[in-house]
């Protein structure tokens, strides 16, 4: 004999005959096993689509990671040397040579300081204030402090990337980026 496949079966839901079902569900018949198995096999459509994009996801995560991790390595650079940079003077550099652009500060005679220059909140170039040791962004008037980074006011919530410098035999070296997210 052959077997049917249930989920291939056509039934009513009380079993009755389709003439002995009511008017309404006669104009508009439901095929429930039918519909069942849609329904099951839409569900696991969107198991794999959501396990997919969640296993994309993870993939991205570890490529940005890995990227971060390069810059972080990069090799050692002179960015200027001591005193081409005046106390309260800053420049611009690139480190590593393709990064977007940083900031070198000299605070005073023996400490320099380096970060992004692109303010963390929507990208602006943010300008050093020596004198109230701060960053300003003038778009809309972030503030961040200029021995850490960090965001001190306005809508910057990440601090500044910042760039690991050496002095050494009157150079200013660019030796890695730091890495933090607070
Ligand atoms: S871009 Fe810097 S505060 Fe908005």
């Amino acid at each position: 004999m052959m077997t049917q496949d249930p989920d291939q079966l056509t039934t009513t839901p009380d079993g009755r005959t389709h003439e002995e079902q009511p008017r309404w569900r006669q104009d508009f018949p439901i095929d429930w096993p039918q519909d069942e198995y849609l329904t099951r096999r839409e569900f696991i459509k969107f198991l794999l689509l959501t396990s997919a994009a969640f296993s994309t996801g993870q993939l991205w995560f570890l490529v940005a990671n890995f990227l971060q991790e390069q810059q972080a390595a990069a090799a050692p650079q002179v960015i200027a040397r001591v005193d081409e940079v005046p106390v309260g003077g800053s420049l611009i550099f690139k480190y590593p040579a393709d990064s977007p652009a940083r900031l070198l500060v000299r605070v005073d005679e023996a400490t320099f300081v380096a970060y992004e220059q692109q303010c963390t909140h929507l990208t602006c170039p943010v300008i050093p204030q020596v004198e109230t040791g701060e960053l300003l962004c003038p778009c809309h008037h972030g503030v961040f402090d200029l021995m850490t980074g960090r965001p001190l006011q306005g809508p910057p919530q990440r601090p500044l990337a910042r760039v690991i410098l050496e002095i050494r035999d009157g150079n200013v070296i660019a030796t890695g980026i730091e890495k933090r997210t607070v």
